[in-house]
């Protein structure tokens, strides 16, 4: 199950969520140089806007932004997350798109097993609060989340009037934290439901299925 008989061939598949709704935020202007990295690695992206997506439970799931942030997870076999440091921590706008994110929807898992990147962009002197968050975070979503990270300080000052990150130490870490997150998915994506395969919720199902066996007459 480690090595399987036919490894997928086509590109990877990222999807990138950014944490604010400022109309030129830095967190998406990052994201979409990322998005920009990754394609031009051979992968395929896409971009999820938040504007319109509503807080946690304050809608049906039914509502269009939340279908189509759900609709976009099962497509991705690895995700970027990009947030803005507020006070000290991620955006609820940033939180608020991961809690409408379930763990697993039946036998989908939008999330489980796949790889994650974290980014975020400081106002301030850089800083690792909302990326260390996100990583906390990551874990609770069950993901792979790579080692290396990208926190750009003073993001007001790294995007020139086209909107493309200069020419920094900040944008070379952009550069191996995609390239990281490419190798870790094609090394991965084969075998993440192997992976995220778990002997309790195995032995569950086990016991579920007997009930029901016993319950049934004949
Ligand atoms: C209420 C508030 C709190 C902030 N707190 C921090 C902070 O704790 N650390 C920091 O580096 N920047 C902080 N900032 C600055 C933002 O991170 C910065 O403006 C960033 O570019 C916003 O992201 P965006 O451009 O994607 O909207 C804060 C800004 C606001 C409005």
């Amino acid at each position: 199950m480690l090595h399987p008989v036919a490894p997928a061939t086509h590109a990877p598949r990222f999807l990138l969520l950014y944490g604010s709704l400022r109309l030129r935020a830095f967190s998406r202007l990052l994201v979409e140089e990322a998005a920009r990295l990754l394609q031009a690695m051979g992968g395929e992206v896409r971009i999820f806007n938040p504007s319109g997506l509503p807080l946690p439970d304050d809608a049906p799931e039914t509502h269009p932004k939340v279908t189509e942030l759900r609709e976009m997870c099962p497509w991705a076999e690895g995700m970027v997350w990009c947030s803005p440091e507020r006070h000290g921590a991620m955006t609820g706008i940033m939180k608020a798109q991961i809690d409408w994110i379930p763990l697993s929807i039946g036998a989908i898992r939008p999330t489980q097993g796949k790889t994650l990147a974290v980014m975020q962009v400081c106002g301030g002197s850089q800083s690792f609060n909302a990326v260390n968050q996100m990583r906390v975070l990551g874990r609770w979503m069950r993901m792979i989340t790579i080692p290396n990270q990208s926190s750009v300080a003073k993001a007001f000052q790294e995007f020139d009037d086209n909107d493309r990150m200069k020419q920094s130490s900040y944008y070379d870490r952009v550069v191996d934290v995609m390239e990281e997150l490419v190798k870790f998915t094609l090394l991965t994506r084969d075998v993440a439901p192997y992976l995220v395969d778990r002997y309790s919720e195995r032995r569950e199902s086990a016991e579920d299925l007997m009930r029901r066996v016993s319950q049934t007459s004949i």
